[in-house]
């Protein structure tokens, strides 16, 4: 595969439109047909999330899981973007992600979404394919996702902080607001029992023990010493500094306007919340989060 996008990729960027009501770019709506038809297998896994919630940890954690014994070179050869295709993904001189996704030769595939649940194509349902959905604090989410679209060519201009604080809330992003897609997926775990929910500061705050769960969810027996290597391995610094998971062979992302693995911190919103925005913030955020049982926290 050229890794090489066309030069006007990199110099335009898309624009945001209604897409069934969600906030959408060309990049991810161009293949739909052939994404909707995508024809899932029942070991496939999907690793669902809103953008920037911590999908490369959570595909790096799943990836080292299933193959980090019987096919340790991958890690070492293979970006994390083609371990694992983003799904909806369409670059035009780029393998599309459902062309990547149906080519993968993994037992089982892992496959990676940033669909709100709604968009998800029905056979991962009819196929009762396990789900690993990620969340992060809306706070964090916004922070880390204003820097990867100041620095993300395929992604609108992020523009200046304020207003793109304004545009979070109004879900005015692509992929949509992340009120509806964190609430979605919450919802549809309550008939879908194959949804394994899990949260971003969990991870920051006890990477094994969150390994621990997922080996349960997926019905995995890895020793103990074994996910202590996995949750060293997967370590922030780590990650950084791993080429193969780093996404810096990727050429449409600028490292010199903000790295893809950035802070991996929470709380990271005090450093870019004005008082004013705060407050804003926490009253919107309570008219839009009615349901008791899910709960996020933003410092740790
Ligand atoms: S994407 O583009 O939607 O797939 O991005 P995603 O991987 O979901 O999210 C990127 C953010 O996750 C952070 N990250 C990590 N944090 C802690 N530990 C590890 N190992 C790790 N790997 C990725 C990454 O730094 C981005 O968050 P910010 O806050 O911007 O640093």
């Amino acid at each position: 595969m050229s890794l090489n996008p066309e030069k006007a990729i990199l110099s335009t960027r898309p624009e945001l439109f209604d897409f069934h009501g969600v906030s959408m770019t060309h990049y991810f709506t161009d293949n739909w047909e052939n994404v909707q038809n995508f024809q899932a297998r029942p070991d496939d896994i999907l690793i669902a999330t809103y953008p920037k919630a911590g999908t490369t940890w959570v595909s790096q954690i799943l990836d080292l899981l299933y193959f980090g014994q019987t096919c340790p070179e991958r890690q070492n050869n293979i970006p994390i973007y083609e371990r694992v295709p983003f799904l909806e993904i369409a670059i035009p001189s780029l393998d599309s992600g459902k062309d990547l996704a149906d080519k993968l030769p993994t037992t089982p595939r892992l496959i990676k979404t940033h669909f709100p649940v709604q968009f998800v194509p029905k056979s991962f349902w009819e196929q009762n394919c396990r789900i690993v959905y990620v969340a992060r604090n809306a706070k964090d989410n916004m922070v880390s996702y204003f820097h990867f679209d100041r620095m993300n060519a395929i992604q609108p201009e992020a523009g200046e902080w304020n207003n793109y604080f304004h545009r979070f809330l109004e879900g005015q992003l692509v992929f949509g607001s992340w009120y509806d897609h964190v609430n979605g997926w919450w919802k549809k775990k309550q008939n879908y029992s194959n949804i394994h929910y899990m949260f971003y500061e969990d991870m920051i705050e006890d990477t094994e023990r969150e390994i621990d769960k997922l080996c349960s969810f997926l019905g995995l027996s890895r020793s103990a010493e074994e996910r202590k290597m996995i949750s060293g391995g997967v370590q922030f610094d780590k990650m950084k500094k791993n080429e193969m998971a780093n996404y810096s062979t990727l050429p449409v992302m600028d490292f010199k306007i903000s790295p893809f693995m950035r802070k991996g911190k929470v709380g990271d919103w005090k450093n870019h919340f004005t008082v004013a925005q705060n407050e804003v913030f926490d009253e919107d955020y309570k008219k839009k989060m009615k349901d008791p049982t899910l709960q996020f926290r933003t410092e740790i």
